[in-house]
């Protein structure tokens, strides 16, 4: 968020894969004044995102696939935790960095393929990993090249703490309202018991902290010459 500063063209903020909006009192206080529009393929997320924006008539609730956005249309572009969900993040980042107006900004955080040593996302995708393949990750590579004319501002890890109360909420979580609920819905309630079973045999007793690596790219569109 200390990305955004206050020389943007006009135009409005779009947040890609808002989910609930958490995004949306930091946008507002950084930004007084400006149109926010975000956007969630997720009818029960836009829901709740719009309950959240309930009142501040600047702020727009879209639901839609956010994969791809009208050229040339945001000041900014903010988006957290969503890219790695897409079926081409590149494709998608290449059409939100040309979403920019001349000057406008990007900012966009995921979850890499790689978070943190031993953690709970590197025990969990170790027991998957023996039961399903692991998908293509080679989009990673293509991200900065996506941004074409944009000016890569920024590409750096980011890390703050994270803390479960035990193994269990944290597979629970994930597998029921986390990133793993569409592989849960497939495979079925016998496929999750297992790999809880082997998740937990080879996670720590109680509290679990940790403190995962996302990635923050930040780019600038050209000014118009
Ligand atoms: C991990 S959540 C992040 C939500 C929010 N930005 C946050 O930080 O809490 C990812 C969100 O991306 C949304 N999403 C996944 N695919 C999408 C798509 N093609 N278009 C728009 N949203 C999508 C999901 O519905 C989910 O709400």
């Amino acid at each position: 968020m200390r990305a955004l500063p206050s020389d943007l063209p006009d135009g409005p903020v779009l947040v890609p894969c808002c989910g609930t909006f958490p995004e949306l009192a930091a946008l507002t206080a950084r930004l007084p004044g400006r149109e926010i529009v975000g956007v969630d393929l997720s009818a029960g997320m836009a829901a709740r995102a719009r309950k959240r924006a309930a009142g501040n008539s600047l702020v727009r609730v879209v639901e839609g696939d956010a994969s791809e956005l009208e050229p040339a249309s945001a000041a900014a572009i903010v988006s957290v935790f969503g890219l790695q969900q897409l079926p081409e993040p590149d494709t998608a980042l290449g059409s939100w960095a040309a979403a920019l107006r001349p000057g406008g900004l990007l900012s966009v955080v995921y979850w890499p393929h790689s978070t943190e040593p031993g953690g709970p996302f590197t025990v969990l995708s170790d027991v998957l990993r023996e039961r399903v393949p692991a998908g293509d990750r080679s989009w990673e590579e293509r991200l900065v090249p996506a941004l074409k004319d944009a000016v890569l501002e920024r590409d750096e890890p980011l890390s703050f703490p994270m803390v479960h109360p035990d193994a269990d909420t944290f597979f629970t979580a994930h597998t029921r309202s986390g990133p793993m609920r569409p592989l849960a819905s497939m495979r079925g309630e016998g496929f999750i018991a297992a790999l809880r079973e082997e998740f937990l045999r080879r996670a720590p007793e109680g509290e679990w902290r940790h403190r995962p690596f996302a990635r923050h790219i930040v780019a600038r569109a050209a000014e118009r010459a």
